[in-house]
């Protein structure tokens, strides 16, 4: 076993040679796998992946009926609160009520409802981070068929034991998708089961479709449908059946601008690899977009923009606190371009964001309310120059107190003052009302104190969020 890798393990008892759940201590089991790193690297798509096949409507309502029985239909909700602050009529989309957090599901059920008799028997494979992994083991559980995920070791820990959970056989590997990937195709090569691509199989890309059929059915006139971007499954199917359903009505994606693959594909006028980093967006974070689903697409979707991770960020805060919502940085993305003020062609419109996940980590999104609220201008970092005696800290509360400022959190640096040891430098950062009370704050303080600087993401910078 590679450094790389860490464990196979399900807990489901499960049909075929790849059953290694056991009711009384699955929890515990954890088996090696016998493939080492030293194996060459498989790179190639399954075929179904390279072929540039472009999905029909029809494909879109045959999955809409092979899966109805076992996918709900989520809700589609108009949100007063968020149509009044960007002026338009918006409706979201709540995918994320679906079982697993995701639309993945669509795709997945209808992939393995596809599969022959035979290839149920050997089950499926695919490489995922996250949404893909939870819906195949999901359906797959369901539906009594085998399911083996390789996930990056970055998946989060959770959605891993989630997979093991619904009962796949989850294998860590790779540091990154691609490495997972590959190492699933070595799986796949020995093992013979099914590869499925999370955003380029047709019968994926069909399924994400139905999200359309959905939408086009419960709200009439829809002028703009706004759609996350990674490897373009979801907007392709959705782009097939809204605009069979209605030509008019505009399909516009959203890229994270850490991960521009789709922007990239169009200007090479194929799928091209671009460059990706790590993003709040993580299940955007695709490098290159899939074939079958660029074809698909491109001939169909008016407009792509990208959105900057405090955005992102911001747009996470926003469902929370005006939806009471939690979706996840890539489901928000549509959210965020609007909030951004990136598509003013829709004000007055009737517009749909697809919010397509929720699965997002309880530490992530502690951190992304931190980062929404400083996004916000809420948020005020600065250090002052206060009296190292009796009375100097008090002096700096009592103004604070007075501005209406809450401290979040205080600390003295007394070393790095060096000219006057009389005096005690004071990091802080308060928390505010809103923007307009920040810049108050700020006057105060620079009246009061001869040597404040202010720090931080308070200046509504585009890329204070960015890390390497
Ligand atoms: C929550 C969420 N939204 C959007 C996407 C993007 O879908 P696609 O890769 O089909 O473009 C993903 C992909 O994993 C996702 O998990």
């Amino acid at each position: 076993m590679s450094e790389a890798e860490i464990s196979v393990g399900s807990k489901r008892k499960s049909r075929g040679s790849n059953n290694h759940g056991n009711s009384s201590n699955a929890t515990n089991h954890v088996k090696r796998h016998s493939i080492s790193l030293n194996q060459p690297v498989v790179t190639e798509l399954a075929p179904e992946c390279s072929a540039g096949i472009r999905v029909t409507f029809r494909d879109i309502t045959a999955a809409a009926y092979r899966t109805k029985s076992g996918i709900q239909k989520t809700p589609l909700v108009k949100s007063g609160a968020l149509s009044s602050i960007l002026g338009l009529e918006l409706y979201l989309k709540k995918e994320y009520e679906l079982r697993t957090g995701s639309f993945k599901e669509r795709g997945a059920r209808n992939a393995l409802l596809k599969l022959s008799e035979e290839e149920r028997k050997v089950g499926v494979i695919a490489a995922s981070a996250g949404n893909h992994a939870l819906a195949l083991a999901y359906h797959g559980g369901q539906l009594d068929i085998t399911v083996t995920v390789v996930m990056p070791v970055v998946a989060p820990i959770m959605k891993i034991s989630q997979c093991q959970e619904m009962g796949a056989n989850v294998i860590v590997h790779g540091a990154t998708i691609a490495e997972a990937k590959d190492h699933a195709m070595i799986i796949k090569e020995k093992g013979g089961q099914i590869y499925i691509n999370g955003y380029d199989h047709p019968d994926i890309i069909a399924g994400q479709g139905t999200i359309g059929l959905e939408i086009c059915s419960q709200v009439e006139d829809i002028d703009a449908i706004i759609v996350p971007v990674g490897g373009a499954g979801l907007i392709a199917g959705v782009a097939v059946a809204a605009k069979n359903m209605n030509p008019d009505v505009k399909i516009i994606g959203v890229e994270a601008m850490r991960c521009m693959s789709y922007t990239e594909a169009l200007k090479a006028g194929k799928p091209v690899r671009a460059a990706s980093h790590v993003s709040l967006a993580d299940g955007l974070a695709v490098p290159t977009v899939g074939l079958n689903a660029f074809v698909t697409a491109q001939p169909l979707v008016d407009k792509i923009v990208t959105v900057s991770e405090k955005a992102i960020a911001l747009a996470i805060l926003r469902l929370i606190e005006m939806e009471k919502a939690v979706v996840e940085g890539s489901g928000v993305v549509g959210l965020a371009a609007l909030l951004d003020g990136l598509l003013p062609e829709l004000k007055g419109k009737k517009v749909v964001t697809i919010l397509c996940g929720g699965n997002i980590d309880t530490t992530v999104l502690g951190r992304c309310l931190e980062r929404g609220l400083a996004a916000d201008g809420r948020l005020l970092s600065f250090t002052v120059v206060v009296k190292d005696a009796p009375g100097g800290m008090n002096s700096l509360t009592q103004v604070l107190t007075e501005s209406g400022a809450s401290i979040k959190d205080i600390l003295h640096e007394r070393a790095w003052l060096l000219e006057d040891v009389f005096a005690v430098r004071v990091r802080c950062m308060v928390e505010t009302r809103n923007s307009d009370h920040t810049e108050k704050v700020k006057n105060i303080l620079s009246r009061k104190f001869r040597h404040v600087e202010f720090i931080g993401m308070s200046d509504h910078s585009t890329d204070t969020l960015q890390g390497p």
